[in-house]
């Protein structure tokens, strides 16, 4: 139970915080989307869902620039180096899969004519793909986001475990309140 006072700044928190929250909430809104034309509620899921996925993605970008542009955080001293490079794999994993999800969302949507829409602003593609090519493109996004949310979820229990089973300060680089 060695004590780490290491935490991220507060950008970091922001940007992991939002993420977080944005994933699974997007994640909770996809079964409503085979089912977009049946009431105005639905439509609106639908809509978070595709805006959603936008500012996923916009987010991932700006993540990934603050990560090149900030000091590299120190390991966690207190968890064996096997274990860390697994955890160094399923951040890095979850980082591919961030831009991934939403980028294969987005290319099935431009390939079946809804493109890009902002106010009077459309941006589509007539791609003239047949339906075999649609329905992998959406197989690709349902595999690519479940991966997501699954990953994101085994990530959230190691980090729970950790501080509910090894009682260590593992949670405390990302929450304020539980740093030792
Ligand atoms: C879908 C949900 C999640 C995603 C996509 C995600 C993603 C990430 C990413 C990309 C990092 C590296 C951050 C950086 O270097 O700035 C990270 C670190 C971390 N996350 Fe998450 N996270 C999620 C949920 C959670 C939850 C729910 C918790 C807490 C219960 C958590 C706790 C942590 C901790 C403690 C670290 C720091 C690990 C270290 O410094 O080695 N994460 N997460």
């Amino acid at each position: 139970m060695a004590v780490r006072s290491f935490q991220y700044d507060t950008f970091s928190l922001l940007l992991h915080w939002s993420l977080t929250i944005l994933i699974f909430a997007i994640g909770f809104s996809a079964p409503f989307m085979d089912h977009r034309s049946q009431n105005g509620l639905i439509v609106f899921i639908g809509q978070f869902h595709i805006i959603g996925g936008y500012v996923v993605l916009g987010l991932a970008v700006i993540s990934v620039m603050w990560w090149a542009s900030r000091q590299v955080p120190p390991p966690v001293r207190d968890i064996e180096t096997g274990e860390q490079r697994w955890m160094k794999l399923a951040v890095q994993t979850l980082v591919i899969l961030l831009f991934l999800s939403p980028l294969t969302g987005i290319a099935y949507l431009a390939a079946v004519g809804q493109g890009l829409e902002l106010g009077p602003l459309k941006i589509a593609v007539d791609t003239g793909l047949g339906r075999p090519a649609l329905n992998w493109l959406s197989l690709t996004h349902h595999v690519v986001s479940a991966a997501l949310v699954m990953l994101g979820g085994a990530h959230s229990l190691h980090v729970v475990w950790h501080h509910v089973v090894r009682e260590d300060s593992l949670i405390g680089r990302m929450i304020p309140w539980h740093r030792l």
